[in-house]
C-alpha cells in the first residue's frame, strides 16, 4: 500500500472511533425501495421501506433503526406482486390464465357461435386492477335466408323476433303443390350461414297399383301431385291391415299401402268352441270360418281329473294353428264319451 492512501485509512479510522459506529447501505430488498438511500447511516438513524408500485408487504416490518453496534436489524421484510381479482365470468367464453398477479396478462376466447366483443387480453395492473374492460361474447346472427323462388318457398322463425342468432332454427314450407325437397328445418351456424336451404319441386306420383284381395276406392287413371292420397278397401270377409290411405309423397312414391288379410276355415269337421264368449258348433256357425284377427278357444281335457280346459287361437291372414292338446272326435266317441265342452272347468288351468 501506498504510505499516503495508509495514512488517508488511519484517519478516517480514528474519526470513526471518535464519532462512534455507524451503519453501512442497508441491505436491498426485492421488490422495495427505502425512503432515504446512502451510505453512511447514523446510529439511531430510522429507514422505512416501501415495496414498488404493483407489489405489497406480505410480511416482515418496513421500518429499521441503525443500531449502536453499526448493524442493522435482520431485515424480515418480504415484498410480494398485488393479485388483482378473479376475472370473468365470461359468459360462452373462456379466459386463460397462468396466475392473477401484478404483471400476469389473461386472454379471452368465445365458444364457437360466438363473436369476442371487446379486447383479447389483460394486464394485472399495479393498482391491482385489470386493465380495460371484461369483453363479452355474443352470439352469431344469420342473415335471412335468400329465397331464390321467391314466393314458392317461404320460412318462419321458431323464435319470435326479427334476428336469428346462432343455433336458431327457420322451417321452410312450399306452396301447395309443390313438394318441399330437403331439409324442412335450417340451423343458424358458428358461421353465419344456415345448414340447408330446401328446394320446392314438383312432384307426381304413377296411377296407384292396387292391392291383392282388395281395391283402390274412387281410383282414377292418372298421375297424382304430391300430398294427394288414395284410400283402399278390402274384398268382403279380408280385414285391411296398416293405413287406410296411402299419400304421394316428395319421393314421387306412394307410402305404405295397406294389405288385405284373409280369413281363417276351422280346419275341423266338428268340434263345439268358445267364439266371441259363446258355445258354437264349427259345422253349423262357423261353416265360413274367422275373420282375420278374430279368436277361437278349443276346448281340451285334463284326463286325470277328467275336466276341461281352452285354449285360445287367433285367425292370422288366412292361418289358424289348432291347439296340441285338442282332439277331434271320432263319431264312436260322440256317443260314449262327454264332450270336452260339457265336463267341469279345471280350476287352475294348466
Ligand atoms: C440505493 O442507491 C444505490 C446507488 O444509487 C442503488 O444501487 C440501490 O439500488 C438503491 N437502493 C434502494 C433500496 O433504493
Ligand atoms: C321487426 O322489424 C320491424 C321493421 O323492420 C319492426 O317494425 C318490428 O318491431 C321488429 N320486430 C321485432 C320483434 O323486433
Ligand atoms: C335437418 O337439419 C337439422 C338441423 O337444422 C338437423 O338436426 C337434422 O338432422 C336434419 N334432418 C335431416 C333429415 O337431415
Ligand atoms: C359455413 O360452414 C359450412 C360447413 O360447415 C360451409 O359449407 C359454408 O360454406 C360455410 N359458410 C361460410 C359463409 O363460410
Ligand atoms: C298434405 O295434405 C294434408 C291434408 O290432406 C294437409 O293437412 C297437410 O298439411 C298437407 N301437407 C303438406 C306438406 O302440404
Ligand atoms: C321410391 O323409393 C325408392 C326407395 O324406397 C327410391 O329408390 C326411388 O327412387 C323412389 N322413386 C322415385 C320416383 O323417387
Ligand atoms: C301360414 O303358416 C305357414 C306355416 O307356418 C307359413 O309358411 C305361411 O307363411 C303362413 N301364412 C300366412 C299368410 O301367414
Amino acid at each position: 500500500m501506498h504510505p499516503l492512501a495508509l495514512a488517508a485509512s488511519v484517519l478516517a479510522l480514528s474519526h470513526c472511533a471518535l464519532a462512534g459506529k455507524v451503519c453501512s447501505r442497508p441491505p436491498e430488498v426485492l421488490f422495495a425501495t427505502i425512503d432515504v438511500n446512502k451510505s453512511v447511516y447514523d446510529v439511531g438513524e430510522e429507514i422505512e421501506y416501501t415495496c414498488r408500485p404493483g407489489f405489497v408487504p406480505n410480511s416482515g416490518q418496513r421500518k429499521y433503526t441503525c443500531l449502536p453496534t453499526g448493524k442493522w436489524p435482520l431485515n424480515t421484510l418480504l415484498c410480494l406482486p398485488k393479485r388483482c381479482p378473479t376475472p370473468g365470468p365470461l359468459q360462452h367464453g373462456k379466459i386463460d390464465f397462468t396466475d392473477f398477479h401484478y404483471q400476469s396478462s389473461i386472454s379471452f376466447s368465445c365458444e364457437p357461435g360466438y363473436n369476442l366483443i371487446g379486447t383479447r387480453t389483460s394486464q394485472c395492473m399495479a393498482d391491482g386492477k385489470w386493465s380495460g374492460t371484461l369483453p363479452q361474447c355474443q352470439p352469431v346472427t344469420c342473415a335471412p335466408p335468400s329465397l331464390s323462388e321467391f314466393g314458392v318457398l317461404s320460412y318462419r322463425r321458431v323464435k319470435p323476433g326479427n334476428i336469428s342468432y346462432f343455433l336458431d332454427t327457420i322451417t321452410f314450407e312450399c306452396m301447395p303443390p309443390l313438394a318441399l325437397i330437403g331439409n324442412e328445418t335450417a340451423t343458424c351456424m358458428a358461421n353465419g350461414s344456415w345448414s340447408s336451404i330446401p328446394e320446392c319441386k314438383v312432384v307426381t306420383c304413377p296411377t296407384p297399383t292396387g292391392i291383392e284381395n282388395g281395391f283402390i276406392e274412387f281410383a282414377v287413371r292418372r298421375t297424382y301431385h304430391y300430398n294427394e292420397s288414395v284410400s283402399f278397401g278390402c274384398q268382403p270377409s279380408y280385414v285391411l291391415d296398416g293405413p287406410k290411405h296411402s299419400r304421394c309423397e316428395n319421393t314421387g312414391n306412394w307410402s305404405t299401402k295397406p294389405t288385405c288379410k284373409g280369413p281363417c276355415k276351422i280346419p275341423v269337421k266338428k268340434a263345439v268352441v268358445l267364439y266371441n264368449g259363446e258355445k258354437k258348433r264349427v259345422q253349423n256357425d262357423l261353416k265360413e270360418g274367422i275373420r282375420h284377427g278374430e279368436i277361437i278357444s278349443f276346448f281340451c281335457k285334463n284326463k286325470e281329473k277328467s275336466c276341461a280346459y281352452t285354449v285360445a287361437v287367433p285367425c292370422v291372414d288366412g292361418n289358424l294353428t289348432l291347439p296340441a292338446c285338442f282332439k277331434e272326435r271320432g263319431f264312436f266317441s260322440t256317443l260314449v264319451k262327454k264332450d270336452p265342452s260339457d265336463m267341469k272347468p279345471c280350476e287352475d288351468q294348466a
